[in-house]
């Protein structure tokens, strides 16, 4: 294998490995799902239980077989009866992969190319489709349902499944090579604080740090790349605000879980197919604000909705938080400050930078290394403005040292040795914070 080449996921049954050829398997399939249309009413389908539909599908497959000959073996029988009863009333091929907790991401490139990730690794898996029609008819399947439109006019399109997982799709003349697909798929268990610091995304000294900022109300941004884990820790953040505080999403797409009583989830709707019926961030973040909330949580920052966050955050609901992506905390004002200035045409460009300096106290970045691993590779506060530059200052910091002979990224944890400027803030909550973490050190 090619270094940099992607591999197959370990302990499945590979590409080529099944006994019966890919395309008489195709056939057989294709056969009794036609005949299974033909006698059962596809309206009611919903309501049949799925003990009923698999003897339907093993009636049909007996009958099919009796007239043919090809063999099927008990292992490909089973498959068989699996895969059509995912094909009616499911995904298709991805259903294993959605009913699979330790995918996160299902990755589709055209009909036959379908790569997973799990535990932050991309795998290629040996689940194709029959042709890229097929891939299509899936497509069509989760988009319809929502009230979304793909076709060649509109080859884009956003969507959410029943279970929360967040669907791209990207059809012809757009994409070249097929359609492309890509799921995030909702955990159903959202990752914990102490999973994050078992896996040594970060330190138990960084996470006593966020939990003292939330607690005092501090406006915290997560900054970092795709799948770098930022709404994973919004999701962790928000889980140390005080249970008798109100708390008010606003996402694009609700993937937050908060486990606080007092929470009103919010969330953004694209136009339906007549183009109408818009409701933007924007929209939601104003109206929010008359939800008499005492923290607003932006799912992520992405334009105009910005500068309503910022000044919510400025005038009376401290303790806000958002994720943005960026390559680094200076990266992340820098977007924010674009961002803002869409949302308003009155602002000289320093004003709008001194509402960002003085909206967001502190930046969390984090990315995802090669290896697959989740780090927080600073904790940096905004400590106001010299001239025209907002000052940041590292307070915790990741330093990358190299890779040990199984490919997994080395390098230690450090806290910069600096104060927090913020240490008396949040002392005057009555949060005892011990001076100790602002100096330690962690190898991993
Ligand atoms: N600290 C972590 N350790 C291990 N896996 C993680 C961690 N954080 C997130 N993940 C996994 O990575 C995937 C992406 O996480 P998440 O949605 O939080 O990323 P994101 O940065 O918000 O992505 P996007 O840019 O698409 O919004 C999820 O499947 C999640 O389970
Ligand atoms: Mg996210």
């Amino acid at each position: 294998m090619k270094r940099g080449q992607i591999k197959p996921v370990p302990g499945e049954i590979q590409k080529g490995e099944d006994q019966l050829g890919r395309d008489a398997y195709h056939k057989i399939k294709a056969e009794v799902h036609f005949r299974l249309i033909e006698e059962l009413d596809l309206n009611s389908i919903d309501e049949l239980s799925r003990d009923i539909l698999t003897a339907s599908i093993r009636d049909a497959l007996q009958e099919i077989m009796a007239g043919e000959s090809i063999p099927l073996n008990q292992r490909e029988r089973a498959m068989l009866i699996s895969d059509v009863m995912n094909e009616i009333a499911g995904l298709g091929p991805l259903e294993p992969l959605m009913r699979d907790d330790t995918v996160q991401d299902i990755l589709v490139n055209g009909y036959a190319k379908v790569y997973v990730e799990k535990s932050g690794v991309l795998y290629e898996s040996p689940i194709q489709f029959r042709d890229n029609k097929h891939l299509m008819q899936i497509i069509d399947k989760i988009v319809a349902p929502v009230g979304r439109r793909i076709d060649e006019s509109s080859p884009m399109v956003d969507a959410k499944l029943p279970d929360g997982s967040r669907v791209n799709a990207v059809i012809p003349p757009i994409a070249l090579d097929g359609p492309a697909l890509s799921i995030r798929k909702f955990g159903h268990n959202p990752l914990k604080a102490e999973n994050v610091l078992q896996n040594l995304t970060l330190t138990g000294e960084m996470i006593g740090y966020l939990k003292a900022a939330v607690r005092s109300k501090l406006n915290i941004l997560i900054s970092g790349g795709t799948g770098s884990g930022k709404t994973t820790l919004l999701n962790i953040f928000s889980s140390f605000i005080p249970g008798n505080e109100r708390i008010i999403t606003i996402e694009d797409s609700a993937e937050l879980k908060l486990q606080q009583l007092h929470v009103v989830k919010l969330e953004a709707r694209p136009p339906n197919i007549e183009g109408k019926g818009e409701i933007t961030l924007t929209d939601i973040v104003k109206n929010s604000l008359r939800m008499r909330p005492d923290r607003i949580i932006v799912g992520e920052s992405r334009g105009a909705e910005a500068m309503d966050m910022l000044q919510a955050m400025n005038t009376g609901h401290q303790g806000s938080m958002s994720t943005i992506h960026a390559n680094s905390p200076r990266d992340a004002l820098t977007r924010l400050e674009v961002m803002v200035s869409m949302g308003t045409a009155f602002f000289s460009e320093k004003s709008l930078r001194g509402l960002v300096a003085h909206a967001i106290n502190i930046i969390v970045h984090l990315a995802r290394l090669p290896d697959g691993t989740r780090r927080v590779l600073s904790i940096s506060e905004v400590i106001g403005m010299e001239g025209d530059v907002i000052l940041l200052q590292d307070i915790f910091t990741f330093e990358q040292r190299g890779v040990d002979n199984k490919g997994r990224i080395c390098g230690k944890f450090n806290s910069t040795g600096i104060m927090s400027i913020f240490y008396d803030h949040m002392q005057s909550y009555g949060i005892k914070l011990d001076p100790a973490i602002f100096k330690f050190q962690k190898e991993v």
